[in-house]
């Protein structure tokens, strides 16, 4: 019987066998090859991500974080040896340092006798750059104890091939998040999911993608102490050969992607150190310290829920300030949601802080937003701008019910929220890093599974609401803080929880930092 005696549809399905039973093979192949080649690609690594999970790899995982690896860093050869650096006093916060790269051949050292404390960050969304300046804030200025320069260190203020893959990776992630957050649906669903899956593999290849960034770490004194506001970062310190390398966990949901092995692992909740410890994390590794908070926020607790509590007993309108996330997704709630409250702004019952942060298209959708709905605004473009209006509204009621605050500049986009905060009554803002802020807080709609977690820590630690996914519900919210007792319960709350240490998750990494620093 030859070929062309046979019916055109049992081709096909010799056909469709075939390739059937020829992808099967190869599928076995691949996993019976793909050991061996994740092997290859570990065994130089100064610390074993297989140790610390629990075991090396299935096949199947083998494959896929030498696949993720590929597609990360394809065929370029990791280099080792550090970029020279030097660093500026910052010209936004007094008395930190920032380094970058320095274009002669040597890198400079601190002006102090010990090696400085580096807080070492990647500036992705605002969250890791967030966390990275409310660190900082406990190591400069007045009354901190710390007698060694403080680093900021940025990954990506380090002009260089590896600082241009970081950035190609987030903007991928920001593309992901916005698209995500404004189809809804399944594509929200799928974007959850990818998010939230953070299991050992994704430790694997994180691991992985830190070798590739020694270059922007080797150049730095390996004595200092660092403090790494993202898990990167560890990973790359950690594998340079940094001894003292303290790693703050983001978010309140245990991933392996967020902990990094050698590192001393701080988190921000009961149910993360758990959580972790379950999943087979050394305790001498792990250690619970708090919620990540700067210093000024911290500090000023007292009168700021004094402030608060008065507001409401003297029927002042409820200041609610709404800022938007790096990745500036969510715009379709946050827009919708102005636009709900925009009776309630227009009767002087609600004030409006809205921080479109230097997000050209928050911007606009904002200002669509309010000439819409006939509302009034004030601009505030600059630093200058916003610190006078901190100090405006510790005395007094601001010109327009709403102020709209737009940035060119990346800092002052990220500092409104943190400045604004102790002068406001209510943070609306999806549960991201800010979502443990101590302010009485509307949790709206998250971007990413994993934030859930974080408004449920809110919630019951009688500083914010559970996560509010529609906007009438948001409205609703906003009407309880003016009509019950909520925001009075939520400044007992807050009083009490920073009593007993609860904000001071940054406070405690700079001490731990610099203790073990002293110790060697
Ligand atoms: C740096 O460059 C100078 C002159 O270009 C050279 O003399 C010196 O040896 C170099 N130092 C290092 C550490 O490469
Ligand atoms: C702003 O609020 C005040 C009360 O604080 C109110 O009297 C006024 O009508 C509001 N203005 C506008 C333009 O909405
Ligand atoms: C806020 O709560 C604290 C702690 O319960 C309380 O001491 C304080 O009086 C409250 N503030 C006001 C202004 O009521």
């Amino acid at each position: 019987m030859n070929m062309a005696s046979l019916q055109p549809w049992a081709i096909a399905l010799i056909a469709l066998a075939a390739s059937v039973i020829g992808l099967y093979f190869l599928w076995r192949i691949l996993l019976l090859l793909s050991p061996r080649w994740y092997r290859s690609m570990v065994e130089n690594n100064a610390v074993s991500v297989d140790d610390f999970v629990g075991g090396p790899p299935e096949p199947a995982s083998a494959f896929k974080s030498w696949l993720l690896n590929w597609l990360n860093v394809r065929n370029r050869v990791a280099k080792k040896e550090g970029y020279p650096l030097k660093t500026q006093d910052s010209d936004k916060v007094p008395g930190l340092k920032v380094t970058s790269r320095n274009e002669g051949n040597e890198s400079q050292a601190s002006n102090n006798k010990k090696p400085p404390v580096i807080v070492g960050t990647i500036r992705m969304g605002f969250g890791h750059h967030r966390i990275a300046y409310a660190a900082t804030s406990w190591g400069v200025g007045r009354g901190s104890r710390n007698d060694r320069e403080t680093w900021f260190h940025d990954f990506l203020n380090i002009e260089s091939e590896e600082a241009q893959m970081i950035k190609d990776a987030d903007a991928l992630y920001s593309k992901g998040s916005r698209l995500a957050s404004e189809l809804g649906g399944m594509a929200e669903k799928f974007w959850g999911k990818l998010t939230k899956s953070g299991d050992e593999d994704s430790l694997r290849v994180t691991y992985q993608f830190a070798q590739h960034m020694l270059p922007l770490i080797n150049g730095l004194d390996k004595n200092s102490p660092i403090i790494a506001t993202h898990s990167m970062v560890a990973c790359a310190a950690v594998e340079a050969g940094f001894t003292n390398v303290i790693n703050l966990v983001i978010d309140n949901h245990a991933q392996w992607f967020v902990v990094v092995p050698g590192a001393l692992n701080l988190v921000q909740g009961p149910s993360n150190y758990h959580s972790f410890l379950k999943m087979g994390v050394p305790e001498k590794d792990l250690a619970l310290a708090g919620h990540w908070i700067p210093r000024d926020l911290v500090e000023g607790i007292p009168d700021a829920c004094a402030r608060r509590v008065a507001r409401r007993k003297a029927g002042k309108p409820l200041r609610i300030i709404v800022p938007v996330g790096g990745a500036g997704a969510q715009r379709k709630f946050i827009v919708s949601m102005v636009g709900a409250l925009s009776g309630l702004v227009k009767e002087g019952k609600v004030q409006l802080f809205l921080n479109a942060g230097d997000h050209e298209h928050m911007k606009e959708a904002f200002v669509g937003a309010l000439e819409s709905n006939g509302m009034e605004y004030d601009k505030v473009v600059d630093m200058k701008g916003v610190q006078e209006f901190k100090e405006k509204m510790m005395k007094q009621e601001p010109s327009k019910n709403v102020t709209l605050f737009t940035y060119e500049d990346y800092f002052t986009a990220v500092a409104t929220t943190d400045i604004l905060c102790n002068v406001a009554d209510v943070l609306a803002c999806k549960p991201s890093e800010l979502a443990f802020y101590p302010i009485p807080k509307l949790m709206i709609r998250r971007v990413g599974d994993h934030e859930a977690y974080s408004a449920l820590r809110a919630s019951e630690l009688g500083d914010g609401t559970l996560e509010v996914r529609e906007v009438p519900l948001a409205v609703k919210y906003v009407n309880l803080f003016l009509t019950t007792n909520l925001l009075e319960v939520m400044n007992k709350s807050i009083n009490d929880n920073n009593k007993i240490g609860l904000y001071d998750g940054c406070k405690n990494a700079m001490r731990l930092a610099l203790e073990r620093a002293e110790r060697k």
